[in-house]
């Protein structure tokens, strides 16, 4: 154990995934996953403060609509939580969580809260813990909290935590449109299961990686990456709100290399050239520009910018 600090400020991504196949549900309901994950540089940022007492306290600071809990349900709260009780920490910490993911949106933006607290505590308790020790906790606070640890481009498969890295031409520029509302991971994936047996799908014990999306990315080729945007969760969240069609439509109709529901959704992505691009691509599609936002990827995991 190396020496704490009274304060530190770390930050963590967001995430698209540019691949989403989803297999079977095993006996937890988890359903087993191959994904391409892209952490962007809309983030997360978790200040920690040293606390008198043994608690761990909560603020928010939403710069996104969308209510998140401040009570021990709290992603952010449980990682604090599961850090003492695995490494013998009585300490108490002050949390304030700045937000820009949307909220529920389908871009893992409370596994980034996790990820965040998780490297601001270690170094507030002086924990100095090993990057794979983050991502094993990390796993057991939510499938998406390893690749937010992680960072970048990556494979992920399991129920997204087994995680490799994968080259990307950088940078890659997203249009993503929040459409507003929220959608339950929980209640897509039943909706997957749903279909599924309407369908009679026989579903993949592990599904395999799409192999040609990953050489699109190795080879920098933006046409063939976004010809190779896919979610497998896509009908599903459609089902659920089906209004998200006709954005989905206008922004593959305005130009974009490619769209798609971003994770469980709502939240939609669109891979576009750069900038000036996503700005003719926003325009054509007749999207409100406030429900916009122009991201890019990939980035680095939750990392510490400040500690003092
Ligand atoms: O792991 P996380 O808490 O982010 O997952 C939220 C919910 O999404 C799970 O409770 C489960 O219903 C669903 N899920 C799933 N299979 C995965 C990841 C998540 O069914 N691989």
């Amino acid at each position: 154990m190396s020496g704490g600090a009274r304060r530190v400020v770390a930050t963590a991504p967001g995430k698209v995934n540019l691949s989403l196949r989803v297999g079977a549900p095993d006996e937890r309901g988890y359903h087993a996953l191959a994904t391409v994950f892209q952490a962007l540089d809309l983030t997360e940022t978790v200040q920690a403060h040293a606390a008198e007492s043994r608690e761990i306290s909560l603020e928010i600071d939403s710069r996104v609509s969308g209510a998140v809990p401040v009570d021990a349900s709290n992603l952010a709260v449980r990682a604090a939580e599961l850090l003492r009780a695995e490494h013998g920490v009585t300490a108490g910490a002050a949390l304030r969580i700045t937000k820009r993911v949307p909220v529920a949106g389908g871009m893992a933006g409370g596994s980034a809260d996790a990820a965040a607290a998780l490297v601001a505590l270690d170094r507030l308790w002086g924990l100095d813990l090993p990057a794979e020790r983050l991502r094993e906790l990390g796993a057991r606070l939510g499938a998406d909290v390893p690749f937010a640890l992680l960072g970048g481009t990556a494979l992920g498969t399991g129920t997204g935590a087994r995680l490799v890295p994968l080259a990307a031409p950088a940078p890659l520029t997203w249009v993503l449109l929040a459409p507003g509302g929220e959608l339950s991971t929980p209640a897509v994936f039943e909706q997957f299961d749903a279909l599924a047996a309407q369908l009679d799908l026989a579903l993949d014990l592990q599904p395999p990686p799409d192999e040609a999306q990953i050489s699109a990315l190795a080879a920098g080729d933006l046409a063939a990456i976004g010809a190779s945007l896919a979610n497998g969760l896509e009908a599903a969240a459609l089902r659920l709100r089906p209004e998200l069609a006709a954005p989905l439509r206008a922004l593959r109709g305005a130009g974009a290399l490619g769209a798609l529901v971003s994770g469980s959704g709502p939240t939609l992505a669109a891979l576009v050239r750069d900038r000036e691009h996503a700005a003719e691509v926003i325009a054509a599609s007749g999207a409100e520009a406030d429900r916009c936002t122009v991201a890019v990827g990939p980035v680095p995991g939750a990392r510490v910018i400040e500690a003092d």
